[in-house]
């Protein structure tokens, strides 16, 4: 008896060490701000690869829509069947829409000594109000950039949208 009560805890011990960590390997966002780039390598990256080289490769914006190669009328409605639900679907159709309009730059220029842009937000950088912050220094990032590797205004203002965009995409309220 006092055999079976102490295996049936062991396995409700087991049970909860397991749910704890299937708690702790989700992103700390609830679902409504879920991380758009861990979303992606977790659900979509397995056929379609790194999402900026997807959607900059096969993806194409024509006034403000995105369309797909062979989605060309309506590719919101596509992402609807496809992998997403609820407000996942604006928040993936306007990070691959960001992507598509942008050169990927920053991997041009900065990866060689800061990694993905992804990984370098999450590692260095943090959203204050809307606004990008190092989180070393808690310097502004747009301030930085003005001394940073001989950048121009315009490479500043730049690099600051690039960074801030994925930092909201990352950081989702
Ligand atoms: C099991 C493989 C698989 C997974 C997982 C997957 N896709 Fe796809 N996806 C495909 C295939 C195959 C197509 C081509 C179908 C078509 O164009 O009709 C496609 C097409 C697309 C297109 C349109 C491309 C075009 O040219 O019209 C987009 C955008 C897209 N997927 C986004 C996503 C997103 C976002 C996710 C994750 C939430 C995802 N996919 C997950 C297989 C996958
Ligand atoms: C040759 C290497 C190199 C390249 C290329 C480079 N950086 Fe840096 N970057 C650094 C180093 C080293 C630091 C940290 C030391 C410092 O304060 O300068 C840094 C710091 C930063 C920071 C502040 C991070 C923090 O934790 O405070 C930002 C933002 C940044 N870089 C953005 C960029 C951008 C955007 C590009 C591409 C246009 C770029 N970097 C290209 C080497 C580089």
């Amino acid at each position: 008896m006092v055999k079976r009560i102490t295996s049936a805890i062991r396995i409700k011990l087991r049970v909860s060490i397991v749910l704890v960590m299937a708690v702790l390997a989700m992103p700390a966002a609830g679902d409504s701000g879920i991380d758009l780039h861990w979303l992606w390598d977790d659900r979509c990256a397995d056929c379609h690869g790194h999402a900026g080289d997807f959607s900059r490769k096969f993806l194409s914006v024509s006034g403000d829509r995105l369309q797909g190669r062979h989605n060309v009328n309506d590719l919101h409605r596509f992402l609807r069947n496809h992998y997403l639900a609820g407000n996942q679907v604006d928040a993936v159709y306007n990070m691959l829409l960001a992507q598509a309009n942008n050169q990927a730059r920053f991997k041009g220029e900065c990866a060689s000594c800061h990694d993905t842009v992804t990984r370098f937000v999450k590692h260095s950088l943090e959203l204050r109000d809307g606004v990008l912050f190092s989180r070393n220094s808690g310097r502004p990032v747009s301030d930085f950039l003005g001394h940073h590797r001989k950048l121009n205004p315009d490479d500043v203002k730049f690099f600051t949208d690039v960074l801030t965009r994925v930092a909201r995409e990352v950081y989702r309220p």
